[in-house]
């Protein structure tokens, strides 16, 4: 019984030091001294001041007093009037009810003032000040919090001068918050860290990411902890099927460009807002919450198993208005073109053991439909549902982290309740129970449960008080930095030549942003067409400004080019075949013609194959298992997908006798006997072509004694580059065939392109000139269709003219299809 009394005893004891202790606090309070450094600009106005004046009312009698100092470059006649303007419009905070507010307001605007900090001697008596008050006042110095809210490129001038005049004495504590930009990419940010690491000790610089402050994001870690029961168990690369970490804006960058126009998208918000979450979804738990190191080295930890990134991870897109902007606020000429992505699509891995193979989509654009932020975790839904479909269970299984905006409209987390249901992040989040009538990802709000803050703070007053209470978990430190900008870095090097796909903005822009993986790879679902037009003298790239789908501009599909060809060359195959009884085809290698094949393996499932012969432009004198064998290509990519007879496949003889294309084991004239055999009068009805960067055609190159042919329909040639040598059909057997189409892929060809446009006539520096067929057509065709077919060149006069035009609706003679950059 004693033994009971006594442990009351102790415990009362205890309870009494403490009260003791604040108490103690009360009579003399600890003294904060708050500078903003830059507090009239755009961020304190809009934000910091607001935040810093909820902490004051939060902290009012608990033991902290405070005084705040604006600083600014401006003389104080100057300064004053407008960070007056600033606190005369701060908002009562939702805690506080509005008698008690204009009291705490008005203490608040008395301990406010705005000061210069200009020089060293500014610095020096902002201390000096300080100093004497917290003498006058007899109070004890907590410490000098300094928030830096200017320019990135201030970030050193400042810390130096702060350095070496505002420290406090050692007992007192010495913060100083950074916001991003940290750098431009991992050289400069280190450098930057270095420079900083000059004047501010790491445990004393704050970096701040208010992504980190957003009240959703700030429990991320908490939720996973206090579910870990349903989560462990399928928080894996066996359960979840993939992640989407999105942050969609509805704004434009105007009056941002100097800004934003050195960063984009990727530095602006995928390195480190989306970064952030992405490290707290894939982290481990650390052990202890509380504990700022180990959650800090388990976020860095998560960096050592993302995969590099590289070219073919990302897809990038610009706004059209874009142009005209950066044109108006860099002073540019109306012929510059900025290449800075307003839309980013990346898709990233792990090889890690536990995630490796999930999808991490992450992506971010300016002018999309509607502002939202989140991240999803979706998981593998391995039920069938014969019936009733629309049970729970038969839906996505998903989480989502919802940070606000969108539908929804408020933070919150989201589990569908074909998951599990889930504890609370904390005490001052709520359950939400009544639903608007509304769906997020797919999922009526029904469906889920959801959590939500019970009163929302805004993102810097959450972690302006995190700085106050040395709380490091919530900032970025230097080896997060790097090893973040260590992951973006070669991503972003390699799309400095990259050109973003011009995308309309809002509604409009429909489909044309959505990707989709291919393997590990990212690509747009639909794939973009540019063509040439403008036949000015300058002319370069700059065919990618103007408007979308307009006249000045011109894009369009290469889908829909491919899907006209391939529809075209089995209309003109069915008629042939109707006619005559077969259709003699001939097909080039190399990559251009790469997407017809699959069009036409993958689309027309009732192209007459049987009746058709399938012959080669030219090949390369290698094995046909060679890469580089056009015929491997062929086969690869069209003839192993179709049901084609074996007799109608006419391979180039390039290997005989055990050796390739040596001219007694007469592999051409053989050739030439096959054509002759099987095609009428050795006319073609259909010769697809492309056109090589130096205006060959099929293997017909500048220095090929092309006119020595004569009479013959094939011969060997040699070609600049490896493997020397080829096969090739000659412009006699070119010039004999119905109908020739040639297509030219690749935005390297664009120059060429442009310069064949000019050519009147033959030319024997482009082979491809000599290529004239429109006539025989014209003779030989009895519709009027054929003569506007598909990427022919046209007799304009007694020359072959190559016409660029846009491809609305006819069909032009020469198109310029911009891939994806390979
Ligand atoms: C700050 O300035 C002092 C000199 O005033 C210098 O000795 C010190 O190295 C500087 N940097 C840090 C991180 O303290
Ligand atoms: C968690 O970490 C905090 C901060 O380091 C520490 O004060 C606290 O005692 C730790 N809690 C446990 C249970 O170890
Ligand atoms: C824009 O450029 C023109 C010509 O170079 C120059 O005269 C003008 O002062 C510039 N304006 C601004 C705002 O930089
Ligand atoms: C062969 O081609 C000619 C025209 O060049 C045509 O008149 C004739 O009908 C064709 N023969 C066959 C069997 O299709």
């Amino acid at each position: 019984m004693w033994r009971v009394t006594w442990l009351l005893l102790l415990a009362t004891t205890v309870w009494q030091r403490g009260h003791t202790t604040e108490d103690e606090n009360a009579q003399s309070p600890r003294h904060v001294s708050v500078v903003i450094v830059g507090s009239t600009g755009d961020l304190a106005r809009k934000y910091l001041w607001q935040g810093f004046f909820r902490l004051y009312s939060s902290q009012v009698g608990k033991g902290y007093t405070f005084s705040f100092y604006g600083g600014g470059l401006s003389p104080s006649e100057k300064g004053t009037p407008l960070l007056f303007e600033i606190l005369k419009e701060l908002k009562c905070p939702p805690e506080l009810a509005a008698e008690r507010c204009a009291l705490v307001k008005e203490q608040f605007l008395r301990l406010s003032q705005y000061i210069q900090l200009k020089t060293v001697e500014d610095y020096e008596k902002l201390s000096q000040q300080i100093e004497q008050q917290l003498k006058q006042e007899d109070m004890v110095e907590a410490g000098r919090l300094f928030y830096l809210s200017v320019p990135a490129f201030a970030y050193a001038d400042v810390s130096s001068k702060i350095n070496s005049t505002c420290r406090p004495p050692a007992e007192a504590w010495f913060r100083v918050v950074l916001e991003k930009p940290f750098g431009h990419d991992f050289e400069s940010a280190q450098l930057l860290a270095a420079q900083l690491a000059g004047f501010l000790k790491e445990e004393e610089m704050y970096r701040i990411d208010h992504y980190l402050g957003k009240e959703v994001v700030a429990q991320i870690l908490s939720f996973r902890k206090k579910n870990s029961n349903f989560l462990e168990p399928i928080w894996n690369r066996h359960h979840i099927e993939r992640i989407e970490i999105v942050l969609k804006e509805t704004l434009v960058c105007k009056g941002r460009i100097q800004f934003y126009d050195q960063y984009g998208v990727i530095r602006d918000v995928l390195q480190n807002h989306l970064t952030e979450v992405l490290t707290l979804l894939m982290m481990k738990i650390p052990a202890n919450l509380s504990n700022s190191e180990e959650v800090l080295k388990n976020k860095l930890n998560v960096f050592s198993f993302l995969a590099p990134l590289g070219r073919n991870s990302v897809v990038v897109g610009q706004y059209q208005k874009y142009t005209e902007e950066v044109q108006e606020e860099l002073n540019k000429t109306k012929d510059y073109f900025s290449r800075t992505p307003t839309f980013a699509g990346v898709g990233i891995f792990t090889d890690s053991p536990q995630y490796d193979g999930i999808p991490i989509f992450m992506t971010s654009g300016k002018m999309l439909d509607e502002r939202v932020g989140y991240a999803r975790i979706l998981f593998k839904n391995d039920i069938f549902c014969v019936q009733d479909y629309s049970h729970v269970s038969c839906k996505p299984k998903q989480i989502v982290f919802h940070l606000g905006h969108g539908a929804l409209d408020y933070p919150a987390i989201l589990v569908s309740k074909n998951l599990f249901k889930p504890s609370l992040v904390s005490s001052v989040w709520r359950e939400v129970t009544e639903h608007k009538d509304i769906s997020v990802l797919g999922l009526p709000l029904s469906d889920y449960y959801i959590q939500t803050p019970v009163a929302p703070k805004e993102a810097y007053y959450v972690l302006i008080n995190k700085v106050l209470h040395g709380r490091k978990d919530s900032f970025i430190s230097a080896d997060n930095l790097l090893a973040s900008w260590a992951f973006w870095t070669p991503l972003l090097d390699s799309l400095v030549q990259a050109f973003p796909r011009p995308y309309p903005g809002g509604a409009a822009n429909g489909d044309l942003l959505n990707f989709q993986l291919r393997g590990r790879e990212l690509a747009y679902v639909n794939e973009a067409v540019v063509n040439v037009i403008q036949q000015g003298q300058d002319e370069n790239f700059q065919v990618m400004q103007g408007k979308f789908r307009g006249a000045e501009m011109v894009s369009a599909w290469a889908k829909e080019l491919v899907e006209r060809l391939a529809s075209d060359l089995q209309s003109i195959a069915e008629e042939v075949i109707q006619d005559e009884g077969q259709f003699h085809l001939v097909l080039s290698g190399g990559s251009s013609p790469i997407a017809l094949f699959l069009q036409l393996a993958l689309h027309h499932y009732t192209f007459p194959w049987h009746q058709t012969h399938v012959w080669l432009a030219d090949e390369r004198c290698v094995p046909t298992t060679d890469a580089g064998s056009n015929f491997r290509t062929i086969y690869e990519q069209l003839l192993q997908h179709v049901r084609i007879p074996y007799f109608n496949i006419h391979p180039m003889p390039v290997q005989l006798n055990q050796r390739l294309c040596v001219e007694e084991d007469g592999g051409a004239l053989l050739y030439e006997k096959e054509i002759n055999q099987h095609v009428n009068a050795s006319s073609f009805h259909y010769v697809l072509l492309g056109v090589g960067q130096d205006g060959h055609t099929a293997s017909l190159f500048q220095d090929s004694k092309l006119d020595e042919t004569g009479e013959r329909l094939v011969t060997l040639t040699e070609s600049p580059v490896k493997p020397h040598q080829r096969m090739s059909l000659t412009f006699t057997a070119i010039n004999k065939a119905r109908r020739v189409g040639v297509l030219v892929m690749g935005k390297r060809k664009h120059e060429l392109v442009t310069q064949l446009s000019r050519i009147k006539g033959e030319s024997a520096k482009y082979p491809i000139t000599k290529a004239k067929t429109i006539q025989k057509l014209q003779k030989v065709s009895d519709s009027p269709q054929s003569e506007s077919q598909t990427c022919q060149p046209t007799t304009a006069g007694r020359g072959t003219s190559w016409k660029m035009k846009t491809l609305r609706r006819t069909w032009l003679p020469l198109e310029l299809i911009l891939r994806r950059g390979r």
